[in-house]
C-alpha cells in the first residue's frame, strides 16, 4: 500500500452540547472513495466505517448519532455530548490501494456565547429617532434582528460584510417610547439571544443594554 500523502494537519471543528457537527474528511472531491474509516483513540476504536458498500456504526457511544456521507467521507455527529470532545482520525481509501489519513479535533462547547450589541449611530431628527445597531458573535452562527412587540415601523436588517459575523439593524421611529430590539444567534440547533432597550425622548437617545 502506498501512502499518497502524510499530511498531519488537524482540522479544528467546534460544536455545542446537544447540537450537531460535521467532521470534514478532507478527501479530495475529485477522487473516488472506496472505503472510509472513522476512529477515535488513535485508530483503536472504529466508530463509523464504510467499505464494500456497507456502513457500520457499532460503537455504543455513538449509536444512532452518526451520519456518514459516503461520497465526501464527511461524518455528522448528532446530539453532541461533552465526551465527544476528542481527536478523530479518518482513513480514506481510494482505488489502486491509495490511502490517506486525516485528523479532526472536535471541541464541544457548553452553549453558544451571548451575542454582543453595540450602537453604530443614533440621532433625533425631524421628529424621528434614527438608529443603527450592530450585533456580533464570537461563534460561527447566523445572527438576526427582531423588534419586540409593539413596534410596527419598518426596519432593515442585514449583513454588511459577508466574511464577518455581524448583523446590522437600521430603523427610525417616533420618539417618547420604549423600544426593545433583540438579536438572536443560532447555529441551526441552538439559540442564544440578547436584547437592547432604547428610549428616544426630547433631544437625546437613551439606551440600555439588557441581557435576555
Ligand atoms: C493510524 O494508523 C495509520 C496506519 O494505519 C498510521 O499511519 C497513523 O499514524 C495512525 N495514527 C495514529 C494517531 O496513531
Ligand atoms: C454528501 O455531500 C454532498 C456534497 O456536499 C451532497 O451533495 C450530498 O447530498 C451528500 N449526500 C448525503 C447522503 O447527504
Ligand atoms: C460555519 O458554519 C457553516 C455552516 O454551519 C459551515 O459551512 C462553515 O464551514 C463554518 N465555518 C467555520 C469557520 O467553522
Ligand atoms: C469584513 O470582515 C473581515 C473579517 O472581520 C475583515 O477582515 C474585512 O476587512 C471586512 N471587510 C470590509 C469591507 O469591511
Ligand atoms: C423603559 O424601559 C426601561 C428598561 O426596561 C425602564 O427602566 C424604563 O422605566 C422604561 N420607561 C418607560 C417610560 O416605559
Amino acid at each position: 500500500m502506498a501512502c499518497v500523502c502524510c499530511v498531519l494537519d488537524t482540522i479544528l471543528v467546534a460544536g455545542y452540547l446537544g447540537g450537531s457537527v460535521i467532521l470534514p474528511s478532507g478527501a479530495d472531491p475529485t477522487t473516488k472513495l472506496v472505503a472510509i474509516r472513522w476512529s477515535i483513540y488513535n485508530n483503536v476504536t472504529f466508530i463509523a466505517t464504510f467499505s464494500e458498500g456497507e456502513f457500520r456504526n457499532k460503537y455504543w457511544k455513538y449509536k444512532d448519532r452518526l451520519e456518514l456521507n459516503t461520497t465526501t467521507g464527511d461524518l455528522e455527529i448528532k446530539y453532541l455530548q461533552a465526551d465527544d470532545d476528542l481527536r478523530y482520525t479518518v482513513l480514506l481509501e481510494h482505488p489502486n490501494n491509495l490511502e490517506r489519513h486525516n485528523y479532526v479535533t472536535l471541541t464541544v462547547r457548553e452553549k453558544l456565547r451571548t451575542p454582543s450589541i453595540h450602537i453604530i449611530s443614533r440621532s433625533l431628527k425631524d421628529g424621528f429617532c434614527t438608529i443603527s445597531l450592530s450585533c456580533t458573535s464570537e461563534d460561527n452562527v447566523t445572527l438576526s434582528w427582531k423588534p419586540e412587540q409593539g413596534f410596527s415601523e419598518r426596519y432593515l436588517s442585514g449583513k454588511p460584510n459577508q466574511s464577518s459575523n455581524e448583523a446590522v439593524l437600521w430603523t427610525s421611529f417616533s420618539p417618547n417610547r420604549n423600544i426593545t430590539f433583540s438579536c438572536t444567534a443560532t447555529d441551526g440547533d441552538l439559540k442564544e439571544g440578547k436584547k437592547h432597550n432604547l428610549k428616544c425622548q426630547g433631544m437625546s437617545v437613551i439606551s440600555h443594554p439588557k441581557s435576555s
